[in-house]
This record gives structure tokens, sequence and C-alpha cells, in this order.
């Protein structure tokens, strides 16, 4: 039942949804303008929580790994015209039905780099959007930053519009991986950038590294750890390489230009178990298969309402979202995009919907299930009272075996992960899909 892959092979993905985002079709997008124009779901706690995500998808330079949707040849026209179309599209949201007045518990600028947009592109942004929407209630915002694109000035920006969680794509200290992996920064700028990050005082800044980046050794990843830790951040995000369809590197490799040249699974595996290690030790406390935090308080309110099933309005181009029940995906062209938002036009203009699922009970509970589980531990009785479905004797085989496997262990109300488990957790989740969606390409 367990995928032992061991090379790094092209098409590894990282599950981050459930149906595979294969399924999602053009033809249900009547299905999400149905949800969008109906009431919020009330449950017993009261509405389900909102988070809003907004995609910025301007870099640098594009990393040879990197599968997000990401420009890096547009004027500064062109990022005026994006950001008129954004503006337009968080106007369009924030009258819909389905907002009920909700206030956003949760905001999350992604990419893409945000922090490519220069303090004057993002005050102007945040002027637009404000006249439609407030974050002002918000337990979260996070801004994704790369650290070359940061100025003293633009850390201060930050502040003012209120992000509260900063997360700094670092992804390796050793200048020569990041030159060869295409990173657009060097570790000096690290460096540079922190103290202006700590000035500001947010209220938590996480650190990305990418366990497995193309020439990596023991030694580099090491050294590596050992300076992300001088930099105590308040948390880490360790993510092991993944060769999804669309980035270089994979391109590269089915073109046969190279061999695979990223470490294999078993190595990135030791890479990130060491690491835990190191971090643990220094009083850090591992909340996911990915994520360690300094001190109980640091929280992670995007993930952890995400994965117990809240509503995500997803804004920006090709953005994943989520409104009672109904997955969508915005149009990942950039004309398409920008054509439906055209703010020479406003008043023909459209949400750009791309894609969308509805989900029966039944998919919402393996969904919400196979996300918890990568933080490492499910209670049984959440889902029981949630879906009422008994998830212990519902996977009862699953379970069993991977536990034989030493992989996790079955507790009164709880399922938890070892280590070992919990290292190749990606690789287990598929178990747990519907019959007709083992197998199919996941993206
Ligand atoms: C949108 S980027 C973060 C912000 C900014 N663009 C940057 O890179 O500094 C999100 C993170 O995804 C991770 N990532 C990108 N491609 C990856 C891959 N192929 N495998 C594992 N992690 C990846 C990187 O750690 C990166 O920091
Ligand atoms: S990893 Fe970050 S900086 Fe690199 S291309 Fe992807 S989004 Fe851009």
């Amino acid at each position: 039942m367990t995928s032992e892959a061991i090379k790094t092979d092209v098409g590894s993905y990282f599950i981050s949804n459930y149906p595979p985002f294969s399924q999602w079709s053009a033809e249900n997008v009547g299905e999400v303008e149905r949800a969008m124009a109906a009431p919020p779901v009330v449950g017993p706690d009261g509405p389900t929580p909102l988070g809003l995500y907004l995609h910025i998808p301007f870099c640098r330079k594009r990393c040879k790994f990197c599968y997000f949707k990401v420009f890096t040849d547009k004027q500064a026209s062109q990022v005026e015209q994006y950001c008129a179309a954004l503006s337009r599209e968080i106007e369009l949201v924030s009258q819909l039905p389905v907002m009920g007045g909700r206030p956003f518990r949760f905001v999350y600028f992604g990419g893409g780099t945000p922090s490519f947009l220069s303090s004057r592109q993002l005050l102007r942004l945040v002027d637009r959007l404000k006249a439609s929407v407030s974050w002002d209630e918000a337990e979260e915002v996070t801004f994704e930053c790369e650290p070359g694109t940061l100025s003293e000035a633009k850390v201060g920006t930050l502040k003012e519009i209120g992000v509260t969680r900063l997360s700094l794509g670092v992804e390796h200290f050793d200048d020569e991986i990041l030159e060869q992996n295409g990173r657009a920064h060097q570790s000096p700028e690290i460096y540079k950038v922190w103290p202006w990050i700590q000035a500001a005082g947010f209220d938590s800044v996480n650190i990305d590294l990418i366990a497995g980046m193309v020439g990596d050794t023991d030694a580099k990843w090491q050294d590596t750890v050992r300076k992300a830790l001088e930099f105590a951040p308040d948390s880490v995000t360790i993510y092991q390489m993944e060769l999804p369809f669309n980035t270089v590197y994979s391109k590269d490799i089915l073109g046969g230009e190279i061999e695979t040249p990223v470490a294999d699974w078993p190595t990135k595996r030791g890479w990130v178990d060491w690491a835990f290690d190191q971090f643990r030790a220094n009083g850090y406390s591992v909340s996911s298969a990915y994520t360690l935090v300094k001190s109980k308080d640091v929280k992670f309110s995007y993930r952890d309402n995400l994965w117990r099933g809240s509503d995500l309005l997803a804004t920006g181009i090709a953005s994943f979202g989520h409104v009672s029940g109904v997955h969508y995906q915005n149009k990942p062209e950039w004309d398409d995009y920008c054509g439906a938002l055209d703010a020479e036009n406003p008043e023909n203009s459209r949400l750009p919907l791309g894609r969308a699922l509805t989900l029966t009970t039944h998919q919402a509970l393996v969904r919400e299930m196979i996300l918890q589980l990568k933080k490492g531990r499910i209670t049984p009785s959440y889902f029981e009272e949630k879906f009422g479905v008994d998830i212990v004797d519902h996977w009862k085989d699953a379970w069993v075996e991977y536990e034989q496997n030493h992989l996790l262990s079955l507790a009164q109300d709880e399922i938890s992960l070892t280590r070992t488990g919990l290292l190749r957790v990606d690789a287990l989740l598929p178990a747990f899909f519907e019959a007709e969606h083992q197998g199919v390409r996941y993206t």
C-alpha cells in the first residue's frame, strides 16, 4: 500500500488537497458560481471560518525546481495591470452572498513573490483592496518574501499594512547551491534583511528550507541547519525537494538532457530527520511533517483552518480556493485572467473561474483526514462528530498495515505517526483515496 519510491523522479508531488486536481473541470464552474451566490454554510459552531488568498505571481528569476505559476518577464505597466485586475476581483468577491458578513479569519499573500512588489505598488494595492475588504479582524496576515527583494523601508511597509506573519524563502545558505538551483538571492542578502525583520516585530517569522536542492551534501545541509538555528525563527518549514512535471529540472530530465539531479528520498528524509533532531534539541517542537515551532504559542491559522475545512476565497491568477464544499481554481493564463477583470471595463468584468469540483461528504472527510494527518496526529472522535464515520474502523486495513510497519500507532482516540511515518506522510496518504482516484495523475 505504501509507495516506496527511492529515486526522486519527475512527477513526484506534495499532497495539498483531495480529490486530485486532475479531477477538477471547467464544466463544473457553474457549481462554484452557485455556491458563491448562496449564503455560507452554518455548522454547530456558527458559519464556516473564512480566509482570503491573494496570488502575486512575479519573481526576479524562476528557480529551477519551482512549480508555481510565476512570471519573470513582466514590465511595471503589466504589474500595474495585474494589481488593478486583482483589486477588481476582490471587489467582486466582497459582494458575493457567500461572504455572508463574515470577517476574514486569515489572509495569505502568496506567490510567486509578494515581496517583488515595491512599497509604492504595495501601498497602492492595499489602498484599493481596503475600499472593499478589511483584514483588521484577521488573526493572521501572512506575507511571503524572497530575501533579495526586501529593503528596510519595504519591511516597514509590510508592518504598516498589517502583516503579522512573515515567511522568508531562505531555502539554503550555500551560495553555490543557491546559484545552481536558479535562486535569485545569495546568503549575504539573508543576513542583511534579518535585522530589519527582527526590528519590525512581526508576531511570527518563518523560514523556508528545502532538503534536496541540487548539489547538496551531508556537510552542506548540516551547515545550513546550524545557520538557520542561529536565526532562531519562530518557525521553520522544511520541504523535501519534489519534482512535479512543470519545473525546469523536470523538463530537462524528460527531454533527456540530464539524469535526475535530486538526492533520493531516503537521503532527503535522513536530512530532514537530522534537522528535526537539531531543532528539537534547541527547544522547538514538531508541528507538522514540514514545520517546527519555537514555542507552542506560535500559531499557523492559514494551515490549521484550511485543514479543518474552512472556506478560502482565492484571488489572483491560477489560485486555488474552496467555498461551501466546492473546490475551484482561477484561470491560469495571463490574458484570460486579466481579460475577465479588465479595469478599463469594470461593468463587464466577471470572476475568472477556471475549473471546479463539488465534493461528496465522503471526499470532504478524506480531504480533512489526510491533511490533518500531515500534522502527525489525528483525533478519530473529531471525524465521528463531524462526518458520522468511525475512521479507525473504515480504514482498518490501512491503519493496521501502517502500524505493523512502525509508521504510526493507534491509541484511545488518537492516531499518531511515528517520525518514520511523518517523514514519508505524502506516500502514505493515497491509501485513503477512493478507488477511482488511486493511481490517477494528481495535478
Ligand atoms: C512561493 S515560494 C516562497 C516565496 C518566494 N517565492 C521564495 O521562493 O522565496 C514557496 C516555497 O515553496 C518551496 N518550493 C518551491 N518549489 C519546491 C519544490 N519543487 N519542492 C519543494 N519545495 C518547493 C520553497 O521552499 C519556497 O520557499
Ligand atoms: S520558489 Fe519562489 S522565487 Fe523561486 S520561482 Fe518559485 S515562487 Fe519564485
